[in-house]
C-alpha cells in the first residue's frame, strides 16, 4: 500500500526525482542558498524603501499637523504651549511634562488608570484631547503631595496597603480625591460608587475601600 505521506516525502538531498533533473531538482544547499539571496534582497529593497521614504520627507508631514497655543495649570503651575490637536491629556502630560504618575492601562476609556481631574472633576486624561483642557486646572497624582507629605488619603492607601501591583493607585487616588472634595463624609456606598470606573486588577477593592473612608475620617482627601 502507498502511503501518501511517504510517497510526497522529501529527501534531505533532493527535492523531487533524481533521475528526471527539472526546475522541481532542488538540493537543500540550494534552497538554503537561494532563500539566503532571496532574503539579502529583500533586505537591501527595504533598506532602499527606508531611505526613500525618508528622503521624500515624513518629517514635512508630521510638521503639517494642526496645532494649538494652549494655557493650562497643571500641579499648580502655568504652562503657555503648543500641542498638536491629536494628543491626548495623558500623552501631553506623560510625554511632555514627564508627569507619569497617570498611567494607560486600556487606552480606551474603561479602566480608570489614566484619571486626572479637571478643575475638580475625574477624567481619563487617554479619552480627553489636550486641546481640550485649555484654560483649565489639571490636578495629577504628582500634585497630591505637599511639601514633602503625602495627603491624609494617600497615607490611608499606605495604611491599608491599598496599592497591590499599585497600577491602578493613581487613578483610584484622583477619584477618591474628587469625592472627598465634594462630600468630606461619604458612606461606604458613596465611595464604592464614585470608585466605580477605577478598575484593580489586583482586586483589592475592599482595603481601598477602607482606606477612603479612613481617611474622610481624619481629615479628607
Ligand atoms: S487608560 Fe484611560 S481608561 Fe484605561
Ligand atoms: S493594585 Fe494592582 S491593579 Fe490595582
Amino acid at each position: 500500500m502507498t502511503n501518501s505521506r511517504d510517497s510526497n516525502s522529501v529527501s534531505n538531498e533532493k527535492v523531487g526525482d533524481s533521475d528526471k533533473p527539472s526546475h522541481f531538482d532542488l538540493s537543500r544547499r540550494g534552497f538554503i542558498g537561494g532563500t539566503s539571496a532571496a532574503l539579502l534582497a529583500a533586505k537591501s529593497t527595504s533598506v532602499k524603501a527606508q531611505e526613500n521614504s525618508e528622503s521624500v520627507g515624513v518629517e514635512p508631514e508630521v510638521a503639517n499637523v494642526p496645532k494649538t497655543a494652549i494655557t493650562v495649570t497643571v500641579n499648580g503651575a502655568s504652562h503657555q504651549t503648543v500641542v498638536e490637536d491629536r494628543w491626548t491629556l495623558n500623552e501631553f502630560l506623560r510625554d511632555h511634562l514627564e508627569l507619569t504618575g497617570s498611567k494607560i492601562g486600556c487606552n480606551r476609556g474603561e479602566c480608570g488608570s489614566c484619571t486626572v481631574l479637571v478643575d475638580g472633576e475625574p477624567v481619563y486624561s487617554c479619552s480627553t484631547l489636550a486641546v481640550w483642557a485649555d484654560g483649565k486646572e489639571i490636578l495629577t497624582v504628582e500634585g497630591l503631595e505637599k511639601d514633602g507629605q503625602l495627603s491624609v488619603l494617600q497615607q490611608a492607601f499606605m495604611e491599608h496597603n491599598a496599592p497591590q501591583c499599585g497600577f491602578c493607585t493613581s487613578g483610584q487616588l484622583m477619584s477618591a480625591t474628587a469625592l472627598l472634595e465634594e462630600n468630606p463624609e461619604p458612606t461606604v456606598d458613596e465611595v464604592r460608587h464614585a470608585l466605580a470606573g477605577n478598575l484593580c486588577r489586583c482586586s483589592n477593592y475592599n482595603a481601598i475601600v477602607e482606606a477612603v473612608m479612613d481617611a474622610s475620617k481624619t481629615g479628607g482627601a
